[in-house]
């Protein structure tokens, strides 16, 4: 049988969480021995909002194949050209089709062609895009004359739509995997038609963090109900969270899904960079 096998991270979060990816990512590759790099970047501009062409630089620098996203993919106009020339950092299929860039690519991956597709969830997030499940049955409708082998990035808030895709998906694409909230969920599994799943990737950013920002000011303003600008958390300890998923490339489906979950005491930087 043969078989890849992908790591797929959560969102990055700041420079801080740049400086715990760059510092780890080459060890987990080696460890789990992963054939590719799926990483989530839409938290990856220093400021936490967004990502910049050095961000998409940086990702790329690290051999990371494809970048995701989600709802802060259009905090950074600089990379709106980037998402129309490029097809390595994708923004979520089912917003609007006047959006630059796209929601759905594929990667060689060795002999074999990967899909992967980025969709963003409508239940308590603030854009009205359109329905991701109508959205995903179109993209692989096309995407399935290629190739076997999908990944989805599921960019949601809720858990019951995350698991609705989840259950939705399951046999017809190799993995489903949530992204957004920014904290790992221990619900991964292989569903039963052999879809890998998790609801949350989780983060790659500071551990003592409310979603990898400062929680002082969240706090005061959840008390308050006064709004505050978040800011990144730099100081360690550092979380970098992920999954690596074992796929049978003649089949598609999943063979295992292994969470990553690892905590850098060292990386303590002190103050905004
Ligand atoms: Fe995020
Ligand atoms: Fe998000």
């Amino acid at each position: 049988m043969s078989k890849i096998k992908v790591l797929l991270i959560g969102d990055v979060v700041g420079s801080s969480g740049c400086q715990m990816f760059q510092k780890h990512i080459g060890t987990l590759k080696e460890k789990y021995q992963v054939d590719a790099i799926i990483v989530n970047g839409e938290n990856s501009a220093a400021d936490g909002r967004g990502i910049t062409l050095k961000g998409m630089n940086f990702f790329k620098h690290n051999k990371v194949d494809i970048v995701t996203s989600g709802n802060h993919i259009w905090a950074k106009h600089e990379i709106y050209q980037y998402l129309n020339e490029n097809r390595d950092l994708l923004r979520p299929a089912n917003f609007p089709s006047e959006c630059p860039g796209t929601g759905a690519t594929v990667f060689t991956c060795g002999h074999f062609t990967v899909g992967v597709i980025n969709l963003q969830g409508r239940t308590f997030m603030r854009e009205q895009v359109s329905c991701p499940f109508k959205t995903v049955d179109t993209i692989l409708t096309y995407l399935k004359s290629k190739t076997n082998i999908i990944i989805v990035d599921f960019h949601a808030e809720a858990t019951a739509e995350k698991q609705a895709i989840g259950y939705y998906l399951d046999g017809k694409v190799s993995a489903v995997v949530g992204t957004h909230t920014h904290i790992q969920t221990a619900d991964s599994r292989i569903l039963k038609n052999g879809t890998a799943y998790i609801t949350d990737l989780g983060m790659v950013g500071a551990l003592n963090s409310m979603i990898g920002m400062k929680k002082a000011p969240i706090i005061q303003s959840m008390i308050s109900q006064m709004p505050v600008r978040f800011s990144v958390e730099t100081e360690g300890p550092m979380v970098m969270c992920g999954v690596v998923i074992e796929i049978d490339t003649d089949t598609g489906k999943a063979l295992n899904i292994e969470r990553v979950y690892l905590v850098d005491e060292e990386i303590n930087i002190l103050g905004n960079s």
